[in-house]
């Protein structure tokens, strides 16, 4: 193993309030959705391969997952393993925020921050990994792991969730609006007898780590833009046992659901094709979502 790792700084790293400039910068210009080049997609490391390291750290926190494990050392892991791929873990000082990765359980719906809390049997744990590597590229995915013994609402939260997802990808192909994601989530989970979460939105991802299209997972919602080949972007959708209301708490990032039931959440970085939609951080290149073992009875 080597000792010392390259490691590609976001610019929002060593910035004192977590600002990316970039970012900022590129609210006020008001740019179309920018279209990814194959060599930007296929570089060595290009895109893609932020996916792929993405998949990977989110696979080893996954398998990490058991009763008596902290959140926190699912952080370290993570780090480590963003480390050992030459990669920065992206949430680290984001707008401050203060760990590598987000861990999210049961009725927290997302940007739970870890600590020395275990995890207890029955638990629904998401995992939120995003991975910028040495070409300047973000790679952002998140899966809900079901810890032991789970109870049928909890796994029929966390299925609806991945379903609804899947549900989404299955319309991404040039032609179709953005704003048409959002109406395939909430069918699955209204079928399912769940809501789904209005303040937290799908982004595009690329060379920063939230851009346009913003990408809300509700039905009639007014999202700009038209798919188009080379588009690149983030689906998340959450999805709750009760009502859809969420809250933060005043650590300013923990979302939690206003009634106390919990939240499942999935999410793939995509890529637009001239045919349809390819899930960049999918595992060992999956053309469609499926379902993996894993996610369960751990
Ligand atoms: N990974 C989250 C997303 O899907 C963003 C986390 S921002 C952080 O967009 F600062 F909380 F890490
Ligand atoms: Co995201
Ligand atoms: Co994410």
């Amino acid at each position: 193993r080597r000792l010392t790792r390259r490691v590609r700084k976001p610019d929002y790293a060593d910035h004192l309030a977590g600002i990316s400039e970039l970012e900022r910068q590129d609210k006020t210009n008001h740019n179309s959705i920018r279209i990814y080049t194959s060599e930007e997609l296929d570089g060595d490391y290009g895109l893609r391969h932020a996916c792929q390291m993405g998949r990977e750290v989110l696979d080893l926190a996954g398998q990490a997952l058991r009763p008596g494990v902290t959140t926190d050392e699912i952080d370290r892991i993570v780090h480590e393993a963003c480390m050992e791929r030459d990669c920065y873990p992206s949430p680290l000082n984001y707008y401050n925020f203060p760990k590598s990765v987000c861990t999210s359980v049961n009725e927290v719906i997302c940007h739970g921050i870890p600590d020395y809390r275990e995890i207890q049997d029955g638990d629904i744990v998401n995992v939120d990994v995003t991975t910028y590597n040495l070409g300047g590229y973000h790679g952002d995915l998140n899966e809900t792991f079901c810890v032991g013994n789970v109870d049928a609402d909890g796994r029929r939260v966390v299925q609806t969730a991945f379903e609804s997802l899947a549900a989404a990808l299955a319309i991404v192909k040039p032609g179709t609006l953005y704003r048409d994601l959002g109406t395939a989530i909430e069918k699955v989970a209204k079928a399912n007898k769940c809501s789904v979460v209005r303040n937290i939105c799908g982004h595009g991802i690329g060379t920063l780590f939230h851009t346009i299209p913003t990408i809300p997972h509700y039905h009639k919602n007014k999202a700009k833009g038209t798919m188009k080949a080379g588009h690149v972007f983030t689906v998340e959708p959450m999805i709750n046992l009760g009502t859809a209301g969420d809250v933060t708490w005043d650590d300013n990032w923990t979302v939690v659901t206003t009634d106390g039931k919990r939240s499942a959440q999935f999410e793939h970085t995509v890529l637009v094709t001239e045919t349809g939609c390819e899930i960049l951080t999918a595992r060992n290149n999956e053309p469609v979502m499926v379902w993996n073992a894993d996610l369960v009875n751990r």
